[in-house]
């Protein structure tokens, strides 16, 4: 049977001197969406690859005494090393300077000439030299660039054009018939109000200031500038515009575009325009992630506040990266990297949750069957909860990764791993081990354990490519046994199953010891989550200065410092420790918060995930039980119990409430 095609692709990567574990967010979560897909049974296409044109490179290259293509060269083997190194399981990589790319570059510009969407003219603008970007005299912010922040020069050139300006109307009307075309639905609203709106202008899409780039084959003082050489890769690695173009029918359009939020404008403006002018179809779906920020900043090389992928994955494993990076930040919002909150997620999550479940299971059937379970069977009514739960997981997890909600999905792999490790305490495999006539009942709540870990393992997979298999080996099983369906039928495992007692997948880390070290390794203090506590004095004496009416009326004045926003929550989990705190992560169309709130003997996280809620977006940040809370969610208060204000779904995240 013909199978369905599933076509994602990441960014092209800038060749700069070494990717950083930002880059690597994005391919790590468009890897975990393609092997998903895979075992589902769809026919991937993943795409990723570097973009390797621009005055920038050429620049880099003469101040190195090398050709832009040695430059580049080098640092694509890097690229391509560290992809394997993260397994990330791209079925193509493309080099925007790969002969077939160049050759259907300068096809797609000659026919956008010939059909009258690309023309001559001249370019006056402002110049970024490292963004390699025209401003205009209004884009500029306090005369510097709107990106970087950095000296812009005035510069005039002849140049051709994309008339960018004529498919404004369309662009909008294709959102509107296409939602979920622009995803989180944030970022289409930001299109529309602060692109589109405004005005498009045409886009300026060659240079003859610089030879690094593509020549205009029937102009070739002119090279092809960054955005039509960069975004046309997704169809000419599929063969458009050569002579075998059948990849190209097969997988366009793409499904998803996973970008950098940054990108979403060239992504959704800028090539469904081209496409449009080429008269090619649309990808199906762009979505924006946020960014990995250090102590609010997004992290970034000329900030020196990287961190490097390749000491992590040394230090602690590709998979527990790939873990954190997927469960920590809610995808398409910013997320702040920290040492610590990395290494707890490995201590908890990992070490804790998962690997002791599976140890703590190897450990029993060892001792109290020589590791071998025998066949009789004594069930329970208290098994029932825990089966039920395990075959769901798989359609919960689905829901979530069709939504590209990453972190929700692993979040529920985590509830069955939790719940099986409850599981342990409440049947008490050490007590029903100690009486001869529990043997069939002891043997049963192992198999259901081991049944837990199984369907867990398989579920993981997309995430942790290399653990999964190592957990089935423990349970005896191998490849054949790693298929998505398999996660969703309950007693695969046969009856006497035989457990092999592997290596400790997670090792616990020493949280203090390791910080320091790892700060001093990578020169790079992340700091911890929290960036400011609300000392009790402070608060006081704020409360002491702030002027109302003695009649406690306020002016609009006053009514008007508050700011209110609509915000979905994207996740919500229970704070440690705490009956009354859950933690909601939040999209509040401005990169995402964290806030915590005092409703959890109300509402379950269940009951709060998906909806939209009205939030203070500008109270001072404090610390509730150690986690930090970005605002807080308004409540009615009805007797002793909370009751949260939910909006209608229609309000877009991130609108003003008056
Ligand atoms: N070459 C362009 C993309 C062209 S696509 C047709 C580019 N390259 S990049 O190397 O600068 O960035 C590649 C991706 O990395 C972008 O999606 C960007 O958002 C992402 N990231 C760079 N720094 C990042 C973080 N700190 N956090 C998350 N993603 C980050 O843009």
């Amino acid at each position: 049977m013909k199978k369905d095609t599933f076509y994602i692709t990441t960014p092209i990567y800038y060749p700069s001197d070494k990717l950083h574990i930002g880059h690597a967010y994005c391919t790590v979560a468009a890897d975990a969406m393609a092997r998903y897909k895979r075992m589902q049974g769809y026919d991937v296409m993943f795409l990723t690859g570097t973009d390797e044109h621009g005055q920038k490179i050429e620049q880099k290259a003469q101040a190195k005494g090398v050709t832009p293509k040695q430059y580049v060269d080098d640092i694509v083997a890097g690229i391509k090393e560290l992809w394997r190194l993260f397994n990330i399981s791209n079925d193509r990589f493309i080099r925007t300077t790969d002969d077939y790319h160049e050759q259907a570059v300068q096809k797609i510009f000659r026919t956008l000439y010939e059909k009258g969407d690309i023309y001559k003219s001249h370019y006056e603008g402002w110049y970024c030299t490292p963004c390699e970007s025209f401003w205009t005299e209004t884009q500029l912010k306090d005369g510097k660039c709107p990106d970087c922040g950095r000296e812009v020069v005035r510069s005039e050139e002849e140049a051709y054009f994309f008339r960018l300006s004529k498919y404004a109307d369309r662009l909008v009307q294709y959102y509107k018939d296409h939602p979920g075309f622009i995803e989180p639905k944030s970022r289409e609203n930001e299109m529309i109000n602060n692109f589109i709106k405004p005005g498009l202008e045409d886009l300026c899409v060659s240079r003859t200031s610089f030879s690094w780039g593509v020549p205009v084959d029937f102009d070739p003082k002119h090279v092809v500038y960054v955005w039509i050489d960069a975004l046309s890769n997704y169809i000419t690695a599929m063969g458009y515009g050569s002579d075998d173009d059948s990849l190209y029918q097969k997988y366009w359009p793409a499904n998803i575009h996973l970008v950098g939020k940054e990108i979403v404008r060239f992504h959704t403006i800028i090539w469904p325009a081209i496409l449009m002018a080429l008269g090619l179809p649309l990808p199906k779906k762009v979505f924006g992630h946020g960014w990995l920020v250090i102590g609010g900043g997004k992290m970034s090389k000329s900030k020196g506040n990287v961190v490097d992928p390749v000491v992590l994955c040394n230090r602690y494993g590709v998979d527990a990266i790939r873990y954190f990076l997927l469960r920590e930040i809610p995808f398409g919002m910013d997320g702040n990297f920290t040492n610590e909150a990395l290494v707890s997620r490995i201590n908890a999550d990992l070490a804790n949750d998962l690997g002791n479940l599976v140890s703590r299971t190897c450990g029993m059937a060892d001792r109290y069957f020589g590791g071998t379970l025998p066949a009789d069977r004594e069930e329970d009514a208290l098994d029932d909860e825990l089966k039920s739960l395990a075959l769901e997981t798989r359609k919960n997890v689905e829901n979530f990764m069709d939504q590209m909600q990453f972190s929700n999905a692993l979040n529920e792999i985590w509830k069955l791993i939790s719940r099986t490790n409850k599981y342990i305490d409440e049947t008490m495999p050490w007590a029903l081990a100690k009486d001869e006539a529990k043997k069939a009942r002891l043997a049963t709540v192992l198999y259901n354990l081991a049944e837990c870990i199984r369907i867990a393992a398989i579920l993981i997979t997309p995430f942790m490519p290399s653990t999964s298999p190592k957990i089935l080996a423990t349970l005896g099983l191998g490849e054949k046994d790693l298929c998505w369906d398999k996660a969703g039928q309950w007693g695969l495992l046969p009856a006497q199953t035989t457990f092999h007692k592997g290596e400790n997948l997670f090792p616990r880390i020493d949280m203090a010891k390791e910080i320091a070290e790892l700060e001093a390794l990578t020169g790079v203090h992340t700091g911890s989550d929290a960036k400011a506590e609300v000392a009790p004095k402070a608060e006081k004496k704020q409360k002491e200065t702030s002027k109302t009416a003695p009649d406690g009326i306020i002016s609009i004045d006053d009514f008007a410092k508050v700011q209110l926003r609509a915000a979905k929550i994207i996740s919500c989990e229970p704070v440690p420790k705490s009956d009354k705190l859950l933690k909601l992560q939040l999209d509040d169309g401005m990169g995402g918060r964290q806030v915590v709130s005092g409703i959890a003997q109300w509402y379950t996280p269940d009951q709060m995930v998906g909806k939209t809620v009205a939030v203070v977006a500008n109270l001072k940040p404090a610390k509730l039980r150690g986690v930090v809370s970005e605002g807080m969610i308004l409540a009615a208060t009805v007797g002793d119990s909370a009751h949260v204000l939910f909006l209608d779904d229609d309000v877009p995240a991130g609108s003003e409430i008056r």
